[in-house]
């Protein structure tokens, strides 16, 4: 049986608490992430960052130390806005919310920040146009996320062809999110590509991959799964050697 409904995933107490433990980055892989914040941010002053589909709450001190500024986290989920207070107590607003209508007033705010949340979006170009919105101008808007033109690097989708054919069509290209961001309301002022790291080991990595955390592998039949993971799980007992690094593209826009 189904653990959800593969077109929304991350409702459930379960998959929250899943993805909090599995997905949480450790502080080397964090640290890369603050510092292309930091960057991005440059000598800006900013008072309001908010994170749209913040999740369990993972780049919320990040967003906060790099941005210097009072930081929100929204999620359209209450069970991982739940994880999400567990994780970081009292220290952060967080607000049930969907990304295309942010309870955020025109104009007040200075950074947002968009991490593995775009291809969840029914519309990205409405909810960046209300992003937007909420953006003074010269805020900025950053993106973080996989996209079609890096799917062959991620060790674990070769293992389950399902989950490859259905990012190819769910996930955002960088000409996408560049052609809806550069239509007017925003320019475009940085593209990175960050290379962070999935596991620090194989062993691990079959491990992470196990917990079925990430939404493409939720949205698979189980029996591709379970044959995936078995084979991956073969693969390294028998001396494979992974290549565990994962390129994340960063795409940093202004509003104008
Ligand atoms: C893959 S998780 C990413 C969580 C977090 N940003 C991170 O990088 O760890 C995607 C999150 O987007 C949220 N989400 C999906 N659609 C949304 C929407 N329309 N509005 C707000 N949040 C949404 C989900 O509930 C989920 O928490």
């Amino acid at each position: 049986m189904r653990r959800t409904n593969p077109e929304r995933p991350f409702q459930t107490r379960a998959e929250a608490a899943t993805y909090a433990a599995a997905r949480a980055l450790d502080a080397a892989n964090m640290a890369l992430w603050e510092s292309a914040i930091r960057q991005a941010v440059g000598a800006r002053s900013m008072s309001l960052a908010v994170d749209v589909g913040c999740g369990t709450g993972h780049f919320l001190v990040a967003i906060r130390e790099a941005t210097r500024a009072r930081v929100i986290g929204l999620d359209a989920s209450i069970p991982m806005l739940l994880e999400a207070r567990t994780a970081v107590g009292d220290a952060f607003p967080l607000v049930c919310a969907n990304g295309s209508r942010l309870p955020i007033g025109s104009g007040l705010a200075d950074f947002l920040f968009y991490s593995m949340v775009v291809h969840h979006l029914e519309s990205v170009t409405e909810a960046l146009l209300e992003g937007g919105r909420c953006l003074r101008k010269d805020g900025l808007i950053c993106i973080r996320t996989s996209t079609v033109d890096r799917l062959e690097c991620f060790a674990y989708l070769q293992y389950f062809p399902s989950a490859m054919e259905r990012d190819r069509v769910k996930m955002p290209s960088v000409a996408d999110l560049v052609r809806i961001l550069d239509t007017g309301m925003f320019r475009v002022v940085r593209h990175d590509v960050v290379l962070q790291t999935a596991e620090d080991s194989v062993a691990d990595y079959v491990q992470f991959v196990r917990s079925r955390s990430l939404s493409d592998l939720i949205a698979i039949a189980d029996e591709e799964f379970a044959n995936g993971c078995a084979s991956l799980a073969s693969d390294v007992e028998e001396g494979r050697n992974l290549d565990l690094r994962e390129p994340m593209d960063f795409i940093v826009a202004r509003r104008v």
